[in-house]
């Protein structure tokens, strides 16, 4: 049966048991801080088992994309190493909320494998939680008790996470010996004997403190390991050797012109098992909108990266290959997973990029890794391990992951000290603190213990007990001014107390107190009521930018990908900046849809929304942007412009509605950091600033071109006299050259003047320097075209005019032209015919006068 076939096999199984299908949730979960990746098919069933949501149906049916490479379920360490595991597979999954329990649950999937796949029924083994008798008492109907094992905690009690959803679970192996004397290897960690399928009874809550809940209702939550039941129906020991892993292996195997064997101690073949699984695990993450990074789940994406990439060099490569897989694998899935297909290029280029960057210390990593081992071993020490501080190094200048190091170190034997890296780690957290902290000129703010409370969302003033005033610091007891938080900068403004006032200069939040920094020193005014003023000017700046900022998240969302999230950002008075993971610049194109979508919004008029709404109500809102990691207390604000448009967990101040905005212009764009984009931009009255700006910079320019124009014709002049002189001093040469018709002179020349008008310059020169009994024919070329001008002394013009003798020769050249008795000006196109028509010139005189 072919993979795809499987697939729809289970599904179809269980719709005929009035399952309803669902699509599988993305493999980056939303709205869960408890876990990274989605690890299994009940992650987007959480809050129906713990009751705090619910469903339209009660059985459902899937399978789901998971990841195990981080947390509680994790199994990167055993990729390519054994023929199942996997750091991305699939997970085929039944569930009953409150319906259908252990009777049916063991029956159906019994019902699945013997009848309708046709398992042979002696190679199946049933597990049970030690103390859950009622499963016993089941699977009796099905197995021989030999074949029922009851087993502890570790593998018969499921558990999501460190806290959540968990309670007993069935499992069911499959007896791969060929002499069908598995019983002694379930659980025991090897191919020959291999889970297949988990039957978990929901009943618990596992709270924080480590106590099980009971739930109100039992349920199941099943899961079946996708690529091992093809493995198993396609005759198959390892789940590379199915049509899953096929295509990505055979490209491997073109690629690196290498043999994929089905041995496990073959190192080309479990590096092409690694990179297979990792390609996997990379292209679905990403397709669903999580980048390789250095933090959280972005750090798990760059070790398993990191991770291959060292496998492929191990291959021959020394350039990027993963990114190559990529497409292989959108064609294989991307009809059940059509993500896949529309993320393609996307995938491709992250991967491509982060490659790249890392291959470019990859090797002077592994040699400077060579050299601490043997510096260890001429130190003779006697059992191997690379110090913290080495490893540490690895990882901050050679951007090798502890687990990498501690890979290359297992295969030669080596240990890592691990504590001594984690010091160094800590460590350098404390050093950037610290510069961070000098970098913000930190204000020294005690602890203090009273309470204010922040008025400022509805109000710009407020009348209020002074509870603190020492030196620059007052805290009040209500207070409209907004200490910077979320990347929203403090509010300014004016403290009236005692008869004087005094300017706010800063806020900052100090345990539950808001903490007013002055410019100046108070006398102690405790007790006494105070009148406090934020700067409205400034604030109504600050209102736009911020809501501005929401608009533009989405706007960078919807032009740009998925994956746009906000890595920082900074609302100010007069502008807004913006930083988002993005692998190139932004073309300027989609830079003006973005803008062009902002605006829209703003002349929309949307009211926006703010509500504050219990964390579990507020992370089930559809399209909810929340930043992951980010600690939430029990109820949180959120800002809605547009339920269909963006919906943001945020403190910040905000406009009434998106009209007040007015204008939205992006003034900046560039890079911070490698992968991570900025934008900066302004609204409002900044972006008449911004115009006004302009328009200055334009006066200047302009007035600037002015001047420059006027020098240039200057010089212009300059160069014009200089030519003339120099000319002109030509004028004598052409004399001595001149033919004689009688008395007469005769001056037939080319001149290499610029322009007509140098020409006719040249022409006044001839004419005094001859003074009397000459004529001149002086010629040019310009444009392709001949140009002559002819000079007469006045004793000869009434006898030889210029403009007669001229048009003679602009005839013959096709052309024609006229002017004054003493000077004439003409010009022709048959440039060839010139030289003829200057030589001939005298001729022409001569035949004139007679
Ligand atoms: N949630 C269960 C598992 O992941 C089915 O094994």
């Amino acid at each position: 049966m072919k993979s795809s076939e499987v697939r729809r096999s289970f599904i179809e199984f269980f719709k005929g048991k009035e399952h309803r299908e669902v699509p599988s949730a993305p493999v980056i979960p939303h709205g869960d801080p408890t876990l990274l990746f989605t690890n299994a098919g009940m992650n987007q069933f959480k809050d129906v088992f713990l009751a705090t949501g619910a469903r339209p149906y009660t059985r459902a049916v899937d399978t789901q994309k998971c990841i195990r490479a981080s947390g509680k379920h994790n199994d990167l360490e055993d990729v390519g190493r054994d023929t199942y595991h996997h750091t991305f597979f699939e997970m085929l999954g039944n569930w009953s909320f409150g319906d259908y329990y252990k009777e049916e649950a063991i029956a159906w999937a019994w019902e699945l494998l013997v009848d309708v796949w046709g398992l042979s029924v002696e190679r199946l083994h049933a597990t049970v939680f030690e103390t859950d008798d009622e499963s016993y008492e089941i699977w009796k109907k099905y197995l021989p008790e030999s074949r029922i094992h009851r087993c502890g905690a570790k593998d018969n009690f499921w558990e999501m996470g460190a806290t959540g959803p968990c309670g007993p679970c069935s499992e069911i192996h499959y007896d791969r010996t060929p002499d069908l004397s598995g019983a002694k290897l379930v659980n025991a960690g090897v191919q020959e004997v291999i889970e297949i399928w988990n039957l978990v009874f929901m009943q618990f809550n596992r709270m924080p403190d480590g106590e099980l809940k009971p739930l109100d209702k039992r349920h199941v939550d099943t899961g079946m390991g996708f690529e091992r039941i093809c493995a198993i129906l396609q005759n198959q020991t390892s789940n590379y050797d199915t049509d899953i892993f096929a295509p990505l292996l055979q490209r491997l195997s073109e690629l690196s012109g290498r043999v994929y064997k089905h041995d496990l101690d073959d190192p080309d073949s479990t590096a092409m098992r690694v990179i297979a699984d990792h390609i996997r695990t990379l292209s679905f993450a990403i397709a669903d909108g999580a980048l390789p990074g250095n933090t959280g789940r972005g750090y798990v994406l760059r070790r398993i990266l990191r991770r291959a990439a060292r496998y492929a060099r191990n291959l021959g490569f020394n350039e990027p290959l993963m990114f190559k897989l990529v497409g292989v694998l959108s064609d294989q899935m991307g009809e059940v997973f059509p993500e896949l297909v529309q993320q393609r290029e996307m995938i491709e280029r992250v991967v491509r990029s982060e490659e790249e960057s890392f291959l470019q210390t990859l090797e002077r990593g592994l040699e400077r890794f060579d050299e601490i081992v043997n510096n260890l071993r001429a130190a003779g020490a006697e059992e191997l391990v690379v110090p913290g501080a080495d490893a540490f190094q690895l990882y901050d200048t050679f951007g090798f992951p502890l687990d990498l190091t501690e890979l290359i170190a297992r295969e030669r034997g080596i240990g890592v000290d691990q504590a001594g890296f984690d010091e160094h780690m800590a460590q350098q957290k404390a050093r950037s603190r610290e510069a961070r902290k000098v970098h913000h000129q930190e204000v020294d703010v005690p602890v203090l213990d009273v309470k204010t409370a922040f008025v400022g969302y509805e109000r710009e003033s407020a009348e209020s007990e002074v509870l603190y005033a020492e030196e620059n610091r007052v805290v009040l007891a209500e207070t409209p001014f907004y200490a910077e938080s979320g990347g929203q900068v403090s509010d300014t403004g004016i403290i009236t107390m005692g008869g004087e006032e005094y300017n706010v200069v800063d806020v900052r939040k100090s345990g539950d107190a808001i903490v007013h920094i002055i410019d100046g020193e108070v006398e102690a005014l405790t007790g006494s009521t105070a009148l406090a003023r934020v700067d409205r000017a400034r604030r109504a700046g600050i209102r736009a930018n911020h809501s501005a900022t929401h608009l533009l998240h989405e706007a960078l969302r919807r032009v740009l990908g998925d994956h746009i999230k906000q890595e920082g950002s900074l609302v100010h008075p007069d502008y807004l900046r913006f930083d988002f993971p993005h692998f190139e610049k932004p073309n300027a194109a989609d830079l003006n849809r973005i803008e062009e979508m902002v605006n829209a919004k703003i002349r929309e008029f949307i009211p926006v929304v703010t509500r504050e709404l219990p964390i579990d109500e507020a992370r089930d809102i559809p399209g909810v942007r929340m930043f992951f990691g980010d600690k939430y207390g029990d109820s949180v604000r959120v800002v809605t412009i547009d339920d269909s448009y963006s919906i943001e967990f945020c403190g910040g101040t905000h406009v009434a509605n998106t009209s007040e905005i007015g204008l939205f212009k992006i003034t900046g764009e560039s890079s911070i950091a490698a992968g991570v984009r900025r934008l900066e931009a302004v609204s409002g009255v900044g972006v008449q600033q911004f115009i006004s700006g302009l328009e200055r910079s334009l006066t200047k320019e302009k007035s600037t071109v002015e001047e420059l124009q006027g020098k240039i014709r200057e010089m212009q002049k300059e160069i014009d006299k200089h030519r003339a002189a120099e000319l002109a001093g030509g004028v004598d040469d052409y004399i001595k050259q001149a033919k004689n018709h009688g008395d007469i002179r005769i001056v037939a020349q080319r001149v290499a003047a610029d322009s007509m008008d140098q020409l006719k310059n040249l022409g006044d020169e001839l004419r005094a320097a001859l003074a009397t009994r000459g004529i001149g024919l002086l010629a040019l070329e310009i444009d392709g075209k001949a140009q002559l001008v002819c000079v007469v002394t006045d004793d000869l013009k009434k006898q030889y005019p210029a403009g007669k003798l001229v048009g003679i020769a602009a005839k013959a050249l096709g052309g024609g032209g006229g002017g004054k008795p003493h000077m004439a000006t003409a010009g022709g196109k048959d440039l060839d015919k010139l030289d003829e028509v200057l030589a001939g010139f005298v001729d022409t005189v001569a035949g004139f006068g007679s």
